[in-house]
């Protein structure tokens, strides 16, 4: 019986883990885009650093495997299934070494899915979604998506992205 009990509570234990490490259940209000439809994104693979000079923001773009062999390939437009993550954070200088700067405060993530099914704004077929991070918790990003769709339009012949594949050597 102890073991019985023990072996539940190692599950329980498990399941609980697993569950605070999910992402927030809420969904961008007009395209309905979930947080959790990029579950396990921080295994993505980097694409490409950007540094926002008037917002003072490091920026890391993410694919996930369908969208990294297509932009590293260079192979546009990309496919359907493709998801294209950024993160942003705010710095501060390094404890230890002051003139470098690392992330503090991570203040957004955001995302782009290709989805011809449900998206076709101008031929572009992404879906966009946003969380901000208010505090502890997420938001989704009141202004809805329509101010992706411009100012990501004027990148339509590139797929309607900004970032290209980074150089790594
Ligand atoms: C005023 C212009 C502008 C608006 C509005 C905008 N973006 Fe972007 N977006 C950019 C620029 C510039 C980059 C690349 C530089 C960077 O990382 O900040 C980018 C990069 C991205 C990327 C990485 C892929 C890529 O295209 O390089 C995603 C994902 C993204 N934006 C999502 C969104 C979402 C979601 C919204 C709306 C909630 C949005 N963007 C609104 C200009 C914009």
């Amino acid at each position: 019986m102890f073991q019985r009990i023990m072996t539940f509570s190692a599950a329980f234990l498990f399941i609980s883990t697993l569950s605070a490490a999910s992402l927030p259940d809420i969904k961008m209000a007009d395209t309905g885009l979930p947080f959790q439809k990029i579950e396990g994104y921080e295994d993505y693979r980097i694409v490409a650093t950007h540094w926002r000079t008037d917002k003072k923001e490091l920026r890391y773009v993410l694919a996930n495997p369908i969208a990294y062999d297509a932009i590293k390939a260079k192979k546009l437009p990309m496919p359907e299934g493709s998801i294209m993550v950024k993160i942003g954070w705010s710095v501060k200088p390094m404890g230890a070494f002051p003139l470098a700067l690392e992330a503090d405060k991570l203040q957004r993530i955001e995302y782009m899915v290709k989805d011809s099914k449900h998206f076709d704004q101008n031929g572009d077929h992404w879906g966009y979604a946003r969380f901000v991070k208010k505090g502890d918790t997420y938001v989704p990003y009141a202004n809805g998506s329509a101010e992706c769709v411009a100012c990501h339009s004027s990148v339509a012949s590139d797929d309607y992205l900004f970032s290209s594949f980074q150089p790594t050597f």
